[in-house]
């Protein structure tokens, strides 16, 4: 696998990711944080790891966060500021935050964006990252795809054309459809079992606070495939250790 993987660096996967706000299973994946952020951030400052389009920083706006938004790729971050052109939005060198301060934020979140960050090194790489910008009693909040996003239908994810996703280990590339945007060209992104997650946070010196698999409801206003037993997300709580 290359290291310079990612399936954003693309304008018509920007444009279809720019119109998505919260359909679906996409809303379970953001049901829950507001409750969960609110519970373990303790101050307003944040910085939006992955920010793509801008969805999960406009979000944590809305949670009455002073935030900006980084991305690795210019097609996703030129959508974020056409449609948020008072938010501050930053182009960084893959996962360098070197230009950031240490000891500096609340709350850093990331949303999706370790399903695009290939391999253990370059995950460990990060995470230190993140670790150094937050205050000693700041939170990283990670949500990441669970495994089982893969292999399942879902209501706004189809994997059915890719069979071979269920052998798929830690580091292999997988693939799903987008059911909810018109690209339907299948995304690639890299499949991580929550025991190598445990492995990545050993390393860097994280530990994990709480972890949530938010599961569909019956009452909600969605059609539902495998979401109310099977949890598409997984969200990490970490602090640094020690
Ligand atoms: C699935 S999008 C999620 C965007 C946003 N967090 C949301 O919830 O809508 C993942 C984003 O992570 C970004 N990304 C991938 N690798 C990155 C890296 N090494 N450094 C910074 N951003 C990266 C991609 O460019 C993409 O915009």
């Amino acid at each position: 696998m290359t290291d310079d993987f990612n399936t954003y660096e693309d304008s018509k996967r920007a444009e279809a990711y720019a119109g998505l706000e919260f359909p679906g299973t996409y809303y379970l994946a953001y049901r829950d944080l507001p409750e969960i952020i609110t519970e373990h951030a303790k101050g307003k400052k944040a910085i939006d790891f992955g920010c793509g389009t801008g969805r999960s920083t406009r979000f944590l706006r809305k949670l009455g966060f002073d935030g900006i938004g980084v991305d690795i790729s210019e097609d996703m971050l030129s959508k974020a500021g056409e449609i948020d052109p008072e938010g501050q939005y930053h182009l960084v060198d893959d996962g360098d935050l070197s230009r950031e301060q240490s000891n500096t934020y609340d709350l850093a979140l990331s949303v999706f964006t370790f399903d695009n960050i290939p391999t253990f090194e370059k995950k460990v790489k990060i995470f230190r990252e993140l670790a150094r910008l937050i205050k000693s009693d700041g939170r990283i909040v990670s949500l990441v795809s669970s495994p089982e996003i893969y292999k399942h239908e879902w209501a706004s994810f189809t994997t059915k054309d890719f069979p071979e996703n269920k052998q798929a280990k830690s580091g292999d590339i997988v693939k799903i459809i987008m059911k909810d945007v018109e690209d339907k060209r299948p995304v690639e992104d890299i499949i991580w079992s929550h025991e190598s997650y445990q492995d990545i946070y050993a390393e860097v010196g994280l530990q994990i606070l709480a972890k949530y698999e938010p599961l569909g409801k019956e009452d909600e206003s969605y059609d539902w495939l495998n979401e109310t037993t099977i949890a598409p997300w997984v969200i990490y709580v970490l602090e640094q250790s020690g």
